[in-house]
């Protein structure tokens, strides 16, 4: 059973998330998404908001599941019996981050590989603060955001 973990904010869940788990569930037997934190990010949804919306977006795919931890992902991966971290390259400017974020995991636990997928080009533009942005200001995200996140979202803004 070959089960990797792709940790993130996901504050929230975008199209380009889903595409990155869409590939990694194609590759591995299980895939475990976790929200994780970020202590320099301050976030709109909650833990348990993030985890639903991912929830709820991914159960299409029968392998993958959907939880959260306060920790590092070294640590967690290895509760969960995962053999390696799943991360998304979007464009050049994500390398270097992820570069770093990388070696550190693997100083860490030496036994944990980081797998780069890259989602589709017409992701690569998207993040979940321009989503977060374009929302507040009542611009249309129903292209890059799935229906539950269109809700959340709603809610949060009194709509
Ligand atoms: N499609 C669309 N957007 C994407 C994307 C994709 N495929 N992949 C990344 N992004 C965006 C995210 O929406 C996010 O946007 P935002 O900054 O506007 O919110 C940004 O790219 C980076 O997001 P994310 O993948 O969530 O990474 P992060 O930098 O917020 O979080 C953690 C990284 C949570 C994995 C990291 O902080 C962590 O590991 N924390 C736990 C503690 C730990 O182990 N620390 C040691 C690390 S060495």
């Amino acid at each position: 059973m070959k089960k990797v973990i792709y940790p993130g904010t996901f504050d929230p869940v975008t199209f380009g998330h889903i595409d990155i788990v869409e590939r990694a569930s194609d590759l591995f037997d299980e895939v475990v998404v976790t929200v994780a934190k970020n202590p320099s990010k301050t976030c709109m949804f909650s833990v348990d908001e993030r985890t639903l919306m991912l929830k709820e977006s991914l159960k299409h795919l029968p392998n993958v599941t959907a939880d959260s931890f306060d920790g590092l992902v070294v640590d967690h991966a290895k509760a969960i019996g995962a053999l390696g971290i799943i991360r998304g390259l979007r464009a050049v400017s994500d390398f270097e981050y992820e570069f770093q974020m990388a070696l550190m995991n693997r100083k860490l636990n030496g036994e944990l590989t980081t797998i780069f997928l890259m989602p589709h080009e017409k992701y690569t533009y998207l993040n979940s603060t321009i989503i977060r942005n374009l929302a507040q200001f009542k611009g249309d995200v129903t292209d890059f955001v799935p229906e539950v996140v269109l809700e959340f979202l709603k809610k949060k803004s009194g709509k």
